[in-house]
């Protein structure tokens, strides 16, 4: 785990570690796959990508796009996560369409998962567990959610699935999201998280019992992937161990 000051130097300790991982995949295996999640967090990092002073940093050809969850929308919604992404990534380092793997919020939200998995199986190389992305990024939110593996439910139900739908009852939506087994199969897990909000649940998480229906990023404390949790200082206030 790494602790920053503040949310600015969150955002650009996620885009440092996109580089270093991006730059190590292309080195060891010429390309590099990566999913980008939905939020606060990574939006500010993607825009700090797109800038100068990282858009040389990455041969951005070589880089494959993917979606670690979706809000079940069209993609020109305002709540689209690839919306979001296009805007403050793609466009600015003028990635190709080919180069991106959307899920598809605007079908049948089973449906679209299941044509996701698809997509995942027949793009990325598969290990014994799942098909491998090189780098999943994560947020957690102050209820303890990641991608939109969300509280109240078995995060492990349906795991032999790659992809999920999900209704979120409290939010009234629904959602697709990449599963446990599919998190868990990734070479590396970032873990984004800012804000006095997600304290009590970052220690809940981090220390307290392991109760995954209850704060469903527990799973990330047992994976296999290498899983790394940046926070800021303010998120980090309840950690006993770290703060
Ligand atoms: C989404 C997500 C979600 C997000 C958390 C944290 O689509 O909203 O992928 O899991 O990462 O809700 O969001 P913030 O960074 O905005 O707190």
């Amino acid at each position: 785990m790494a602790v920053v000051d503040d949310e600015r130097a969150l955002a650009r300790a996620v885009a440092e570690r996109v580089i270093g991982a991006g730059r190590a995949a292309i080195a060891a295996r010429g390309r590099f796959e990566l999913a980008l999640a939905g939020g606060s967090t990574p939006k500010a990092a993607y825009a700090l990508l797109a800038t100068a002073e990282f858009r040389g940093a990455l041969d951005w050809k070589r880089v494959r796009f993917f979606f670690g969850d979706e809000r079940c929308v069209p993609p020109a919604d305002a709540q689209s996560n690839y919306r979001m992404a296009k805007e403050t990534l793609f466009d600015g380092l003028s990635i190709a369409a080919d180069r991106v793997f959307r899920m598809r919020g605007e079908d049948d939200p089973e449906r679209a998962a299941g044509v996701y998995a698809a997509v995942l199986l027949r793009e990325l190389p598969e290990t014994n567990v799942a098909p491998t992305l090189d780098l999943i990024m994560l947020g957690m939110g102050p209820d303890g959610h990641t991608a939109s593996l969300f509280p109240g439910s078995d995060p492990f139900a349906g795991d032999e699935l790659l992809v999920r739908a999900v209704y979120v009852e409290k939010l009234g939506v629904h959602r697709i999201t990449l599963t446990p087994r599919m998190l868990g199969a990734a070479r590396a897990v970032l873990v984004a998280t800012a804000g006095d909000a997600k304290a009590e649940s970052l220690a809940a998480v981090l220390e307290g019992p392991y109760e995954p229906v209850r704060f469903p990023s527990q799973i990330l404390t047992r994976v296999q992937s290498q899983v790394t949790w940046l926070v800021d200082r303010a998120a980090a206030a309840r950690l006993t161990s770290r703060a």
